[in-house]
């Protein structure tokens, strides 16, 4: 039985994994390359992927953070962890750390210089609490970025997984931070940066 259960795990876990990966086709509208390099993530940086997934982000924010800095692969689903440091690990990757996360609110293992979330932010419970609680693991200087689907479209509109830009300004301002920066890199995504308020 407890195989079972294991391998039921670990194909849920493939599954979603497939979902969220989308390969070379993903690439061609995401634009990863562009997305990171628009953040300027350095050499020996902290950072954290929340809602890493797959590791689409992860394992790319994983290079440029090499050879002396940390990405925390922050997620509730386990197994998606356990799947992505297994694929970090055959990668040679050795600046990803696995982060479980309670659904409910962010803990990590230290302060980081950027809090990355792709694809995360409806997911996540009162956005505007969740992310006041959040500054207290950024360092100085530290931002958070979100790239998010606009919920442009009756589709997107009716299976929900995307929030409005408006909304999502009003409940970081509402967090305390500041909107620094605005991305057109992504078609139909909204890609913002955001400090803590001054004061
Ligand atoms: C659509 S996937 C995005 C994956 C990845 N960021 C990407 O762009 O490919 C959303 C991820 O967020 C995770 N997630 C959902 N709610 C969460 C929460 N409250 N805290 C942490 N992770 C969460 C899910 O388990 C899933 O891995």
């Amino acid at each position: 039985m407890a195989s079972l259960t294991g391998w039921l795990r670990r194909i849920g876990a493939e599954i979603r994994a497939a979902l969220y990966a989308g390969g070379n086709r993903r690439d061609r509208w995401q634009h990863p390359d562009r997305v990171i390099g628009a953040l300027a993530v350095s050499p020996g940086d902290r950072v954290a992927d929340l809602g890493s997934g797959s590791g689409y982000f992860t394992r790319r924010l994983a290079r440029a953070v090499a050879p002396d800095g940390i990405v925390f692969a922050v997620d509730a689903d386990t197994a998606l962890l356990e799947r992505l440091a297994s694929l970090a690990r055959d990668e040679g990757l050795d600046t990803v750390r696995v982060v479980p996360v309670a659904r409910d609110g962010l803990e990590l293992p230290e302060p980081v210089d950027l809090l990355f979330v792709s694809a995360t932010y409806h997911h996540l419970p009162d956005q505007a609490a969740y992310f006041a609680n959040a500054v207290a693991y950024l360092r100085p200087g530290g931002r958070v970025a979100i790239l998010e689907s606009r919920g442009e479209g009756l589709l997107r509109h009716f299976f929900g997984h995307a929030t409005p830009p408006g909304r999502i300004r009003a409940e970081m301002g509402q967090a305390g931070y500041e909107l620094i920066a605005e991305h057109d890199i992504v078609d139909g995504h909204w890609f913002g940066v955001f400090r803590p308020a001054a004061g």
